[in-house]
C-alpha cells in the first residue's frame, strides 16, 4: 500500500490513456488529484468519475506549452488542496514522419509539448516546492523512445531523450533541497496516441493494415503483449510515494521487456 493519502498531486495529460489510469489509481490510494489536460471536457469526465467513487479530484484545463497556464494550474492545486506534493509531467503528443519529411513545424509541435512543456512544468513546480520549504517530487513520462532512436519518429525520440536529460539535470540542480526528479519510460501502450502513430505509419506507406505498426512494435516485448495504461500504475505509485525518496535522476523502463540498458 502506498502512503499517498491526502497528497496533492497534479497529473498533466490525465484526460485519457496513461495519465487517466494513474489519476484513478492514486485517487484510490487517497491522494487528492488535479486532472490537468488540454481537453477540459475529457479532464472533467475523469475527475467526476473519481469523485463519484469517493475520491478527491478537480479538473483544470492547461496547455503545458504556455507558462502562465502552467503557473495558474499549480496555483489552483495549491488553492484547492493547500500545497503541491507531486507533479507528473505526462502530457505528450506523437507524430509519425519519415526522417527526411520532418519539417520545422513538425519538430516544434512535438518538442514544444514533450520537451518545453516538461521544462516549464518542472520550473514552475520547483518555485512552489521552494515556497513550501523544500521537498517535492517531479515525475516525467519519457518513453522507450528516450533510449533508442526509431525511424520514423526521430523528432518524437529527440523530445523524449530531452525529458531524460532534463530529469537528470533537475535532479542535480535541486537534490540538496530535497526535491527529486525521476522519469518512467513506457513501451507500446494501447492508448489514443498509438492510433495516431499507427495511422502515420499507414499514411507514410510504411505499413498497410490497421494496427499493423502497433502489433509489430508490441511483438518486441519479451513479456509477450502490448502494454495497457494500468501497467504503468505500479511505477507511478512507487515514484510518487516515500518508497522512492532516496532515488533521483533515474528513468525507469517499464515496457514489458523491449529495451535493455
Ligand atoms: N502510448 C504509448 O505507447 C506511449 C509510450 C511511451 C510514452 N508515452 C508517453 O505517455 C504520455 C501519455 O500518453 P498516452 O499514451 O496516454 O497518450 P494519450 O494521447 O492518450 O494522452 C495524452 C494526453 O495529453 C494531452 N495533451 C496533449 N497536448 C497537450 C498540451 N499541450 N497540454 C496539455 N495536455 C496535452 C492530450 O489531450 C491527452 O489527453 C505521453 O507523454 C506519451 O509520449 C506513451
Amino acid at each position: 500500500m502506498s502512503d499517498l493519502k491526502d497528497k496533492s498531486i497534479i497529473i498533466t495529460g490525465a484526460a485519457g490513456g496513461i495519465g487517466a489510469a494513474i489519476a484513478r489509481a492514486l485517487a484510490e490510494d487517497g491522494a487528492r488529484i488535479v486532472v490537468a489536460d488540454l481537453s477540459e471536457a475529457a479532464a472533467t469526465k475523469v475527475a467526476n468519475e473519481i469523485t463519484a467513487k469517493g475520491g478527491t479530484a478537480i479538473a483544470v484545463p492547461v496547455d503545458v506549452r504556455e507558462r502562465p497556464q502552467v503557473r495558474a494550474l499549480i496555483d489552483k492545486a495549491v488553492a484547492a488542496f493547500g500545497r503541491l506534493d507531486v507533479l507528473f509531467n505526462n502530457a505528450g503528443v506523437a507524430q509519425t514522419r519519415p526522417f527526411l519529411d520532418i519539417t520545422e513545424e513538425d519538430w516544434r509541435f512535438v518538442t514544444d509539448v514533450n520537451a518545453l512543456g516538461v521544462l516549464i512544468g518542472m520550473q514552475e513546480a520547483v518555485k512552489t516546492f521552494r515556497k513550501q520549504g523544500g521537498g517535492g517530487k517531479i515525475i516525467n513520462t519519457a518513453s522507450i523512445a528516450a533510449k533508442q532512436g526509431y525511424e520514423p519518429l526521430a523528432h518524437y525520440c529527440a523530445s523524449k531523450f530531452a525529458v531524460v536529460a532534463m530529469t537528470q539535470a533537475a535532479a542535480r540542480a535541486f537534490g540538496k533541497e530535497g526535491i527529486t526528479a525521476n522519469a518512467f519510460c513506457p513501451g507500446v501502450v494501447a492508448t489514443d496516441m498509438w492510433k495516431v502513430i499507427d495511422k502515420g505509419f499507414r499514411d507514410s506507406g510504411l505499413t498497410h493494415g490497421e494496427n499493423e505498426a502497433f502489433e509489430t512494435f508490441a511483438a518486441g516485448a519479451v513479456l509477450g503483449r502490448a502494454s495497457r495504461p494500468d501497467d504503468l500504475v505500479g511505477v507511478a505509485r512507487f515514484l510518487a510515494s516515500s518508497q522512492s525518496d532516496f532515488m533521483t535522476g533515474q528513468s525507469l523502463l517499464v515496457d514489458g521487456g523491449m529495451v535493455f540498458t
